[in-house]
This record gives C-alpha cells, structure tokens and sequence, in this order.
C-alpha cells in the first residue's frame, strides 16, 4: 500500500511524467496520488472532471492552495471564494468578454504590427524575454483600457507582478515543513511589500484616467475597495502574462518546424488581412486554419496544467464518497494526453476535434478562464500577423519538453527570423 507522501518526491522531480504514467497505469476515473497525509485524487474521467469542476461551489471550490497564496496576491477572483468570487466574477465578466475585447482590437493589431516590425529589422526573437512582454502588454490594454496606462508604469508593473509571481512559485513549489530562515523570510517579505506597493501606486494612477477601461470602472461599480481592486488587476495580469506569452512560444515553434502549416497559415493571413486593418472581425471567424492551429497547440500544451478543488462538505460521485478536507486534481496536460481519449495523443495534428469533452484548455464550470476571449483574440492575431509576415528558425533539435511552474512553460528559445515577403502589412501603426 502507497505511503501518505510518497509520490512528493516523483512530483518535485518531474509532475507532468507522474501525470501521465500514473493516469496510464489506472483505469479513468479517480486516481490517487499520494502527495499529502491523504491522497490526492486526480480525475481522468473527462465526465467525472467536468462533474467535479462543476460542482456546487458550497460543497467543493479551491481549498488550501488559495490560503497558501492569498497573503501573497490578495483578494481577487484567483483566490476569493463563494459570494466574494461571484461579485467579482460578475463585475468583469461582461467588460472581458468578447463583446467587451473587440472594441480594443485595433490597439492590440497595432501592438502586434509593431512587435512584428521590431522583429524584422532586429532579425531574431527572445522567447523567454519577448513573448511575456507582449502578453504582458496586450493584457493591459483590456484590463487598464486603451492608452490609460503609461509605457514608464508598465515597465515598472511588469518587474512588480514577475515578482509577485516568484513569490507565489517559491510558496507552491517548496518543500511541506521546511521553514524559512529569519533573514530569508524578511527578504521575501521586503520584496514582496515593494511590488504591491507599485502595483497599488500604479493602479491609483490608472484609475484616476478618463481612459480606464471597462473592467476598471465595472470594479469600482461593484464597490470594491481599492485595496480588492489592486488585486483584481494584479490576478488578471498573473493569470494573462505567462498563460498567453507561452503559448506564443509553442505557435512560434512548430510555425517555425512546419514551414508548410507556416505558409498555409500565412496565405489565410493574406486573406484576413484587410477585413483587420478595418477593425473587422469577422476575418478571425473566417480563419477556420488558425483557429484549429491554436487549438491544437492548446491541446498539446495547455498553459494551466493543473488545478485542484477541495472538498467542504461530504459528498457522493458515481458511487465514491469523498470526505471534507478530500482534494481532487484536474489536468487538461494529462487529459489532452491521454491515448484513450486521443488518437496519436503525442502528435501535431489539425484534424482533429476539439469540442469533445476531453478538452478543456480554458477549465470548466464557475472557475473556468475569465480571460478565455482576451486570450482567444490575442493568439489568433499573433499567429496571423506573425505568419503572415516573417519566418522563424529555432537552434533546438528536438521537440522542446515544456517546464512545468505555475503555468506550462515553454522552454524559451532564440528564433532566427526573417520576413515572409516584403510586407504592406507593416503599413498598420499605433
Ligand atoms: C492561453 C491562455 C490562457 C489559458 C490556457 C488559461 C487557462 C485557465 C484555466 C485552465 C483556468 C481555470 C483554473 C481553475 O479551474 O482553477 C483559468 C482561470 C483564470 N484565468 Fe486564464 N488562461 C489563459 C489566459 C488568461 C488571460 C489572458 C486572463 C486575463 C487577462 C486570464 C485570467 C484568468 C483568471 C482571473 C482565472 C481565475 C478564474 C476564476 O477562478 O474564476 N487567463 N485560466
């Protein structure tokens, strides 16, 4: 019988291949990994997954993981629970969805165009520095609004929440009973009342703008404090940084290993492109190629990996009880994976379907993405206008295995770039 604590060790070393192997040694359904005094259970089922995710929240939300990380973001929909998670949810949900995402589309084009630009006359690209940032950028237009924040503030928001981020990692991440040194804890206490304390500055002067965006003035709507909406913004700019900026990583790379999907896309670029220089989307819907390119890559790699859900009150699915303080693990990384869901799990295929119930990319039920049409329109653009105008060449050999933090990783690379053709795209400017 598996010891309480055993599979810690197997999980610091390499979470996503005891994933995968343990789903794959155990029928679907729930699988236990032994990661704590009880065991966690992770759902392979994809209907048991979808059963559990959308659970009454009552009886089964987000447990202790939020606890661990709160002090560290605050309050916000990424933590709170119950009431305090509808109310917000419910101030941003109409202001980020895709209604409320169009109306910036011109400035996120214009984002891109340049980045674009950039990149062909410095003819290479730094995944690891340049893709966050982009993200980073694209996600403040919709969450301070178009030009509400300055290029100085986002400079210094950036460093702000990637050490926010760090912060949260290292608490996720280190080992159970294993206490900070005094001076250590200080440091990280310092560290930390820094970066809120710009982010709070820079929220104050965003909000003091005509130009705040909707999610900003639905927030103030709601009758947060200021101290709740710092921290709203700062959840959205975690959970819209790395999330979006890897999964550039991914389209970038097998773009640049597949030139014929890489043309492809590019020839319906050609197609889409002047439906969006005149801020009509429609082009996207149109653009059947990259849709099924970015769900594929989703798929493959899905930047939030791994959830969990704890149990509140005692409970009975399919036959099994579960006990208060039980916790579950749902993987879109191991369900997308998984040969007795998938055909070729591990293959780059586009054919496939993606509206079955193995997939799920954004998550499911009251806690899935509030960011999923933010997301949506920003990959779809980036691959369009990427593959519409340059080429990439990366150094790695083999297919890149993705690191697991708090978001799936791409491993970063240096891609040789150069343009697809001389490009009147480039015409498009902020
Ligand atoms: C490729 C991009 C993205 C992926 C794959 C992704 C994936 C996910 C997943 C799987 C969840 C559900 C987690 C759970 O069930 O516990 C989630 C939640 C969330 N996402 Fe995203 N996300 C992406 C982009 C974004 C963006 C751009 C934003 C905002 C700007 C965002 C904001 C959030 C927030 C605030 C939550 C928490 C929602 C809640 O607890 O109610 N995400 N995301």
């Amino acid at each position: 019988m598996a010891m309480p604590f055993s599979d810690v060790s197997a999980f610091r070393r390499n979470p996503l291949h005891l994933l995968l192997n343990r789903a794959a040694n155990h029928p679907l359904g729930f699988v236990p990994l032994h990661l704590g005094l009880r065991p966690m259970w992770l759902v392979t089922d994809p209907k048991l997954a979808r059963s559990v995710l959308k659970w009454p929240t009552a009886q089964v939300d987000k447990g202790r993981l939020v606890q661990t990380i709160t002090p560290l973001v605050g309050k916000s929909l990424l933590t709170n629970v119950g009431n305090a998670h509808a109310t917000s949810k419910n101030a941003m949900h109409r202001h980020v969805h895709r209604s409320g995402v169009i109306p910036n589309i011109d400035r996120m084009v214009a984002i891109i165009v340049q980045f674009v630009a950039r990149l062909t006359v410095a003819g290479s690209v730094d995944t690891t520095q340049e893709l966050p940032e982009l993200a980073f950028q694209l996600a403040c237009v919709v969450v301070f609004g178009h030009d509400a924040i300055t290029a100085a503030d986002r400079t210094l928001l950036v460093q702000a929440v990637r050490t926010v981020e760090a912060e949260v990692a290292d608490s996720i991440f280190r080992l159970p009973f294993v206490p900070r040194l005094p001076w250590d804890a200080r440091k990280h206490t310092d560290r930390l009342s820094y970066a809120r304390f710009v982010i709070d500055t820079v929220v104050k002067r965003v909000r003091s703008s005509e130009k705040r965006s909707g999610v900003i003035r639905g927030l103030e709507d709601a009758g947060l404090s200021d101290e709740d909406i710092s921290a709203e913004v700062l959840g959205l700019l975690i959970a819209g940084h790395h999330t979006t900026g890897a999964t550039m990583g991914w389209l970038l790379y097998h773009l640049s290993v597949d030139p014929e999907i890489a043309e492809m896309i590019g020839i319906e670029a050609d197609q889409a492109m002047q439906k969006l220089e005149e801020n009509d989307v429609t082009a996207l819907k149109q653009a059947p190629l990259s849709e099924a390119y970015i769900s594929e890559i989703l798929r493959l790699y899905p930047a939030g990996w791994w959830t969990s859900r704890e149990v509140f009150e005692p409970i009975e699915i399919k036959g099994q009880k579960f006990r208060v303080g039980d916790m579950f693990m749902v993987s879109p990384w191991q369900m997308h994976r998984d040969h007795r869901l998938w055909a070729q799990p591990s293959e780059f295929k586009l054919e496939r379907e993606f509206s079955g119930e193995a997939y799920m990319p954004f998550g499911v039920g009251p806690r899935a993405c509030i960011g999923m049409s933010i997301a949506w329109f920003e990959l779809q653009l980036f691959t369009l206008l990427v593959a519409g105008s340059l080429r990439f060449r990366g150094s790695l050999q083999s297919i890149p295995a993705p690191v697991p933090s708090i978001t799936l990783l791409y491993p970063g690379d240096v891609f040789e770039v150069r343009p697809r053709m001389p490009s009147s795209r480039l015409k498009m400017t902020g």
